[in-house]
């Protein structure tokens, strides 16, 4: 009948979404790793600071935006708040020596890569039973940026927010579809997707448009430009706690559920990939409006078209696509990965079942 149709729907949410918490619960870093992830970033801002006296080592990424893993690797960034001062790459090499003549890390230093480098790593040990993985860059001031703009998404609903987040990154590792290097999607790229259907696409949203609130005070160019992006957003989070009421009615339990099926269903089937942006600052994008449309008509080795085979926008460097590293084989992946994702949730498995066969390595 429909009313036990609607209890065992009631009990498919209620079990799911204490599995999904209990399941993210365990996967969260104990304090003695941040505590010990602290020391490392102290030790080595000393240690720069033999070479760069106005230096200041800070964190982004996972261990700064409220979105890490147990054992996540550390993302360090180094500003140099002198008039004066060394090229990256000059910083790399020097650092790169110095660290290898003053610390047990194992050091490779990248000076001419692209974005010039420190790669650092430690071997297990009785206290970090796990080592330690540790990437060192410099004057990256928009990814700092960014990183303070995912964490204030993860402080307005702690909650929901990151359950899902932490979910969706444990089971696109699980699943083999985040790694930027061999043709799929970036855990930025998979919390940019998050962020995008909370805001954009659930009905009503259960996120604000932090970089379309209007702002408190008037603000000036300068506080907000950083290399002539505009990184604007509403971060006054205590205030925003009590204004948003996010009109989605749906109890916490629901919601995690409602929005983890949704999400797999939106990304495998209702997301315009073909033809669509996904923007957290100005919703759905037409890639023609950005010129970065398939042309499916160019020569293939116009690699243009491979890099925007699916397109998210950097929330602040606009013209720069977040995903421009997934390939056509990698996209494949991607989305036949949502498709299971929903079938699996389709078939209302017992929870435990239904998050061992998701991420079911
Ligand atoms: N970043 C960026 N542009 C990209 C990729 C990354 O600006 N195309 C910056 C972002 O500030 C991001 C940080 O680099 O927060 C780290 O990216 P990533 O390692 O993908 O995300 P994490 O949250 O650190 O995930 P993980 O725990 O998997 O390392
Ligand atoms: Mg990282």
């Amino acid at each position: 009948t429909e009313s036990r149709h609607a209890s065992r729907a009631r009990f498919f949410v209620a079990e799911l979404s204490q599995a999904l918490f209990d399941f993210v619960i365990q996967l969260l870093p104990t304090a003695e790793e941040m505590a010990v992830k602290e020391d490392v970033r102290k030790l080595l801002e000393r240690l720069i600071r033999t070479i760069e006296p106005d230096s200041r080592l800070l964190s982004f990424g996972s261990t700064a935006n409220g979105f890490s893993l147990r054992n996540s690797d550390m993302d360090l960034c180094c500003l140099i708040d002198s008039e004066e001062r060394l090229s990256s790459s000059d910083m790399v090499t020097m650092l790169g020596d110095l660290l290898e003549r003053e610390t047990k890390f194992h050091v490779k230093p990248l000076a001419h890569a692209r974005i010039p480098i420190v790669k650092l790593s430690l071997d297990p040990s009785p206290g970090l039973p796990l080592g330690i993985a540790c990437d060192i860059g410099f004057e990256n001031r928009l990814a700092l940026e960014n990183t303070r703009l995912l964490m204030c998404y993860a402080m307005i609903d702690p909650t929901r927010v990151r359950t899902l987040v932490l979910f969706l990154k444990v089971w696109s590792k699980r699943r083999k579809i985040n790694s930027p290097y061999s043709g799929t999607l970036s855990s930025y790229g998979y919390v940019l997707l998050v962020i995008y259907f909370l805001v954009h696409v659930k009905n009503p949203p259960v996120l604000p448009n932090l970089q379309q609130m209007p702002p408190m005070r008037p603000i000036s160019q300068d506080d907000t430009h950083v290399g002539g992006y505009n990184t604007w957003f509403f971060d006054d989070i205590e205030l925003l706690r009590q204004r948003w009421q996010s009109s989605n009615t749906e109890s916490v339990a629901e919601l995690c559920v409602f929005n983890l099926i949704d999400f797999f269903r939106y990304y495998s089937r209702d997301f315009s990939y073909n033809t669509g942006v996904a923007s957290i600052r100005a919703g759905l994008l037409k890639k023609e409006s950005k010129g970065w449309q398939n042309d499916l008509s160019s020569s293939k080795y116009n690699d243009a078209r491979e890099r925007n085979r699916f397109c998210i926008e950097d929330p602040f460097e606009t013209d720069f696509n977040v995903s421009r590293c997934v390939t056509k084989e990698g996209l494949y992946l991607i989305r036949g990965e949502f498709m299971r994702a929903s079938r699996v949730l389709a078939m209302r498995p017992r929870a435990l079942t239904a998050l061992a066969q998701l991420c079911e390595e």
